[in-house]
């Protein structure tokens, strides 16, 4: 597949993060033996790979979606985002696993698992594609994680800037021409 003129190099191709994913599959399948996990995917960066991830699961689950957004670029910080669509499911008493795409500074996912936690849920474990480190202003437990990844602006695989680049079916570096302009 030819490289998006926008982006300045892969930084994870189609076949590692297949690999990888498939990896997850697997590892969530022995662990969830039994019980029938929910998987709760935060729009929209993590739907590729929610879409992935669910078809190497091989135990029942069944799946929800949530959208949040921050306040606005000034409340970022605080962590309090809005819920701009909630779960369908009642979590009470569930195994949920909630995927994301990214986990950055890690105030969104620690507000979701703070907000899920006083809902009931029999357990509640967090799935991310990539890990961000260098980011990260709190600490977020992570069960699962795909990649760890360098401060780098990171494109693709559902992951976007200005809402480009979603549907490129790698993980590729923009180039920061593109973002400083
Ligand atoms: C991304 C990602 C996480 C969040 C992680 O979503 O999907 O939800 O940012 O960042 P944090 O660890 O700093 O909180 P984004 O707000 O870009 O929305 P999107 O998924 O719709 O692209």
């Amino acid at each position: 597949m030819e490289l998006h003129r926008d982006v300045e190099r892969i930084l994870l191709s189609e076949e590692q993060i297949k690999k990888r994913v498939a990896d997850i599959g697997r590892e969530i399948s022995l662990d969830y033996q039994g019980r029938k996990p929910l998987l709760v995917s935060v729009l929209k960066g993590s739907v590729v790979f929610m879409a992935d991830l669910m078809r190497e699961i091989t135990v029942d689950c069944d799946i929800d979606f949530m959208s949040v957004s921050s306040y606005g670029k000034g409340q970022k910080t605080t962590g309090v985002v809005r819920i701009l669509k909630d779960l369908d499911h009642d979590i009470n008493g569930r195994h949920v696993i909630v995927v994301e795409d990214i986990l950055d500074s890690g105030l969104t996912l620690s507000y979701i698992l703070e907000l899920l936690k006083t809902r009931g849920a029999a357990s509640i474990r967090l799935c991310t594609l990539l890990d961000k480190p260098d980011r990260r202003k709190v600490s977020v437990a992570v069960d699962y994680s795909g990649f760890t990844v360098p401060d780098e602006f990171v494109v693709g695989y559902g992951l976007d800037y200005a809402e480009l680049y979603r549907n490129l079916p790698y993980i590729g570096v923009l180039k920061p021409e593109v973002y400083t302009k």
